[in-house]
């Protein structure tokens, strides 16, 4: 499973594994330390978690029981998405590093451009503010890079045009069917690394029967052939489980993907994400 073992290089020249594993969903406790343990024995270096997913605590624990060297992981924590301010942003960037129980964080994002409680609110100035306690951050080497998440482009170029620091990453929801073209264009123009959580559409794009199709065309499954199309799209997937076995089975992509397929599977349009059974 070389995948495990490759790397993306960020703007700024810091290193990030092509493959992480999402923790998005993993309930505090022992859910998410087992999760995060699981996934650093099978070979995971890249963990990503939230403050608003809950679970910071128990995710910095299973990465020091672990064993593995604080430098061989790339840990990545999200400011909540209703922090839009410079104190605040500055006093939950400290409170990450406690919970996670690290003297530096990799990867420090904003969640989102607006509270996930007033989607669509215009936040210029709170994003700007915030991302300045992040920037300060960056400079005194408490986080080896920082971003954001869910960003558009008019998002992004707020930050560009009010902050001294490109953002390192843009985290978004992207998979097979989902048209993320305008952001990662401009991702690409401004040297952004973009990230795709929800790489398997959280579950329902494995239904997909083209997908289905592709997969046995390879001898491969369907969580394998959505993962790869991303590695293919150059961006870094985060997907998530509680299983080990598709833990292994979701890393187990060395395997190329032909150009003709890659654009068939560019043909396939659609969401098919449900939200009834999310919390
Ligand atoms: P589980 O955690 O029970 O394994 P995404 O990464 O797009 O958010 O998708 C996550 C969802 O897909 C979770 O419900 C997870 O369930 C499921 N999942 C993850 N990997 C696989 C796989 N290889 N095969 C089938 N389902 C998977």
């Amino acid at each position: 499973m070389e995948t495990l073992k490759a790397t993306y290089t960020l703007s700024n020249n810091v290193a990030i594994p092509k493959l992480g594993f999402g923790t998005w969903q993993i309930k505090e406790g022992e859910d998410a330390y087992n999760a995060v343990k699981t996934a650093l024995e099978v070979g995971y270096r890249h963990i990503d978690t939230a403050q608003g997913y809950g679970n910071e605590k128990s995710v910095g624990r299973a990465i020091k029981d672990s064993g593995i060297p604080r430098e061989a992981v790339f840990i990545t924590s999200k400011l909540e998405s209703h922090i839009k301010d410079y104190e605040g942003a500055k006093k939950a960037f400290a409170q990450t590093l406690e919970a996670l129980d690290i003297d530096y964080i990799d990867l420090f994002i904003i969640h989102a451009p607006w509270p996930w409680h007033e989607m669509g609110k215009e936040c210029n100035a709170g994003n700007v503010a915030a991302y300045r306690a992040m920037e300060e951050a960056y400079n005194a080497g408490k986080a080896r890079a920082i971003g954001v998440s869910n960003f558009e482009t008019e998002h992004l170029q707020n930050i560009i045009d009010n902050n001294e620091i490109v953002p390192h990453v843009n985290q978004i929801g992207y998979f097979i069917g989902l048209d993320q073209s305008k952001t990662i264009e401009f991702c690409k123009e401004h040297d952004i690394f973009v990230e795709a959580y929800s790489p398997l559409g959280i579950g329902y794009l494995l239904e997909n029967v083209d997908i289905q199709k592709m997969a046995v065309k390879y001898g491969k499954t369907p969580a394998q052939i959505c993962i790869r199309y991303l590695l293919q799209k150059g961006v870094a997937p985060l997907p998530k489980s509680v299983h080990r076995q598709r833990m292994i089975e979701n890393a187990d992509v060395d395997f190329v993907i032909e150009t003709e397929d890659m654009a068939f599977l560019d043909t396939i349009k659609g969401d098919p994400r449900r939200w009834d059974d999310i919390a």
